[in-house]
């Protein structure tokens, strides 16, 4: 699927058919010429409505404001409706009425993200039959969004949505495919972008490393492990940005093994790695001024004679003892690990992504990522960033007293809490251990396990995995370029 941009009206522009966004629900607008159908029909212009009237060609979708993220729903809406059509073109408008420019980014973002489909193991394909999207930026009255503006729009949206879409087909794959090893495959294909490296590590690397933890997560895997370091290293970097993403390609809770109905989506547990490939990807896309990290712990969590235990202590790679009291809290023993190498890189800002925890679900629901971290400040600009890509998150707050609920009295820290409550805390709380003081500051921890992988698709969001944590992170980088300016 094309989106192209032209400086023509709407009418004069040839297309199958046409895409009218009704935010005024009195149907009164300019661009609505088939009132008395609508209104005969019922349609209310209602978010996530839509009604195609033959005669003028015209699909007609509700939208309840013009925030970007209800114009996002609509288009990704619009196309949903036409799926099973025989049509090939589609043009829109933008609306310069008596409405503010429509928000061409997010537009964008809403046809991308919404075509995106999973059908990889289907051996009846359902394509869409659309092949190509309009934007026409000559509307009703008058011109209030130049070519340039909008190519750039244009340009930064579909990366961004892109980007999107890559990381939703990596968490797709199943497990048997999706091994470390298929995954550190996945990597090296970017490393076809300008300015992007990859390297990918072995077992030999992991224990000459001390990265034990790391190791005794994937004992009892017959795939061997791997960590993943993209580089994304451009002439004019401004700072040096670090991220670090769960890569377990399948969890099944090992000894402390998962009952089946909580086993099923496990081949999830792989959203942050995907998370933060895609970034990578979309950023260098991108072209932005940062060098950008995307360090990637990647196991299986099974079950074995092998298999490591409750009971057992592991030293991680900066030395410190975790006593195992749970193997299904594998996650924050990988990226312990994974955090001690990234901070060797010097990091400014150290993101860390991963379906660390079901508690954060039941903090936050289902819809909402977890922000953890020491900085307020940095807090705050990634929710803000969140909010203006589209993406649901909440901030968690760190205490001591929760900090101390990871006391252990054979090591120096267990790697659950003794307590039910606040588990999503707890977590990131056993993750600071392994920040080090100068970084403390610049770390966020990103618990992801609610969004990352979505039973029933909710706005535009496909059932399976939602690409949760790669627009928040671009919409940061992109603010944090203009924060600079400043
Ligand atoms: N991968 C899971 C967390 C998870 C749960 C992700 C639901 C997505 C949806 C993680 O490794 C895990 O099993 N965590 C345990 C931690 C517990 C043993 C302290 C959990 O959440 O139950
Ligand atoms: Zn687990
Ligand atoms: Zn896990």
């Amino acid at each position: 699927m094309q989106i192209h941009l032209n400086n023509q009206k709407i009418s004069e522009t040839q297309a199958d058919a046409k895409i009218v966004l009704v935010i005024d629900k009195n149907l009164d607008h300019a661009s609505i010429s088939d009132k008395e159908t609508l209104t005969l029909l019922g349609f209310k212009g209602e978010s996530e409505e839509s009604l195609f009237v033959a005669e003028s060609k015209t699909l007609y979708v509700g939208c309840d404001s013009l925030d970007a993220d209800e114009i996002r729903l609509a288009a990704a809406k619009a196309l949903d409706a036409l799926k099973k059509t025989k049509l090939r073109s589609l043009c829109i408008g933008t609306y310069s009425n008596d409405c503010p420019g429509l928000n061409i980014k997010a537009l964008v973002e809403g046809f991308i993200l919404g075509s995106y489909t999973f059908d990889t193991y289907k051996s009846k394909k359902e394509s869409s039959s659309i092949e190509k999207i309009i934007i026409c930026l000559e509307d009703y009255s008058r011109v209030d969004v130049s070519m340039q503006t909008a190519t750039e729009a244009l340009r930064v949206a579909t990366a961004i949505a892109e980007a999107t879409n890559f990381a939703k087909a990596i968490v797709n794959a199943t497990p048997e495919e999706m091994t470390p090893i298929a995954l550190a495959d996945v990597a090296q294909t970017l490393a076809s972008i300008p300015n992007v490296t990859c390297k990918v590590m072995d077992e030999t690397f992991l224990k000459e490393q001390g990265m034990n933890a790391f190791l005794a997560v994937n004992r009892a895997s017959v795939h061997p492990p791997r960590l993943i370091h993209l580089t994304y290293k451009p002439e004019n970097a401004k700072k040096r940005l670090v991220y670090v993403g769960k890569g377990l390609t399948y969890d099944s809770g090992g000894l402390s093994l998962k009952p089946s109905e909580h086993m099923v989506t496990m081949k999830a547990d792989k959203s942050g790695a995907a998370a933060v490939m895609a970034i990578l990807k979309g950023a260098a896309t991108l072209a932005l001024p940062y060098e950008i990290h995307a360090i990637i712990g990647a196991t299986e969590n099974m079950i074995g004679g092998n298999a490591y235990k409750p009971d057992d202590v592991l030293v991680a790679k900066n030395g410190k003892t975790i006593e195992v009291r749970n193997t299904d809290a594998e996650g924050r023993l990988v990226l312990a690990d994974c955090l001690c190498y990234a901070q060797e890189l010097g990091p400014d800002l150290l993101v860390d992504m991963a379906t660390l925890t079901g508690a954060c679900v039941v903090a936050l629901g289902e819809f909402t990522t977890g922000i953890m971290g020491h900085s307020s400040e940095l807090k705050h600009s990634m929710l803000k960033a969140s909010t203006a890509s589209g993406e649901l998150s909440g901030s968690l707050p760190f205490n001591k007293y929760l900090k101390k609920l990871l006391k252990s009295s054979v090591a120096d820290m267990s790697n659950i809490s003794s307590s039910r409550y606040g588990g999503a805390i707890t977590a990131g709380l056993f993750l600071d251990n392994f920040i080090e003081e100068a970084h403390k500051d610049k770390w966020l921890h990103l618990d992801i396990a609610g969004p990352a992988y979505i039973e029933k698709a909710w706005g535009y969001n496909q059932f399976g995995a939602s690409g949760a944590g790669v627009r928040m992170n671009l919409y940061w980088m992109i603010d944090d370029t203009k924060r600079g300016d400043q």
